[in-house]
């Protein structure tokens, strides 16, 4: 993670921007805010236009910049893409957008580098994710840039993300339906398997179950993102260094009373969801 950083203007007090297709990026909030309980974020979710793992390539980056923009205006010393889909399909536009010295994390190399620095004797991963996730191959290229050696095999799961949105899991039902997914031939054999999708974090214990008597080790990819998020901070000597209890903002680009009860969900407890029209306001 070679970031050549010189923003003197930003300090360790700014917040952490982290943006998703909707709520479900509030499993990777949850992550940095348990390892890092002292920092601040700014949340933004494209409520407006989720799900991303149905749009286009183009569409999803256009997004994904605009946010990006939004957050650094406000003053956010890093911007974390949770979403897999938009780490797929928008990174290198949303680190191009702000200026290559800003600080941009997305969800999948910190994944990819810690199965590869922890497991490296692994030579047989799958990945579960959306269908833009794995029509971008994103994973599969970045582990062949680490170790060429592994077999990644990726399937989408597509019905996954909405039945979680609607409460589905730990539930009969949702094991049927993840068992039915992970029965997939192409997952046969494999050593580890990456929850590659922001509300994955939820299911991982009927994952856990699914592979109870396997040696099949589960990543989950918000933790990897947490940890590296504090690791690129850290560098750069942008750690909140204030003990203080942090005051959140979590903004959405359409506002239903759906949306904020399922907060609970993601995020373990209820937050106050503010709604930003940011598709009506100029750039
Ligand atoms: N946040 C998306 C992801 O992690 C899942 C939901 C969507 O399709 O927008 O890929």
């Amino acid at each position: 993670m070679g970031f050549n950083f010189n923003m003197n203007f930003i300090t360790p007090d700014a917040p952490i921007g982290i943006f998703d297709s909707g709520i479900g990026g509030l499993t990777v909030a949850q992550a940095i805010s348990n390892l890092l309980p002292y920092e601040q974020f700014v949340y933004f979710g494209d409520t407006a236009h989720l799900p991303y793992g149905d749009k286009s390539p183009q569409a999803i980056a256009r997004y994904s910049v605009r946010i990006a923009h939004f957050l650094k205006k406000k003053g956010c010393k890093i911007v974390v893409i949770a979403c897999n889909t938009a780490s797929a399909w928008a990174y290198k536009q949303v680190q191009e957008a702000l200026g290559k010295d800003f600080l941009v994390l997305n969800v999948v190399d910190p994944a990819v580098d810690y199965v590869c620095s922890t497991f490296a004797k692994y030579s047989r991963m799958g990945v579960i994710a959306t269908k833009a996730t794995v029509n971008s191959g994103i994973y599969r290229e970045s582990f062949k840039k680490i170790n060429p050696k592994i077999k990644l095999n990726s399937i989408s799961t597509p019905l996954l993300a909405p039945m979680i949105e609607e409460g589905y899991f730990n539930n009969k039902i949702s094991q049927t339906i993840i068992n039915n997914y992970l029965d997939n031939h192409r997952l046969l054999g494999i050593e580890a398997l990456i929850l590659a999708c922001t509300h994955y974090p939820l299911i991982l214990p009927e994952v856990q179950k699914y592979y109870k008597s396997k040696n099949v080790e589960i990543i989950n990819p918000a933790t990897c993102v947490a940890r590296a998020t504090k690791a690129v901070l850290a560098q750069h000597n942008l750690l909140q260094t204030n003990v203080c209890v942090p005051h959140h903002s979590f903004f959405v680009s359409d506002y239903t009373e759906g949306f904020e009860a399922a907060t609970k969900i993601f995020f373990n407890q209820k937050v106050d969801l503010q709604h930003y029209p940011i598709w009506e306001t100029a750039e």
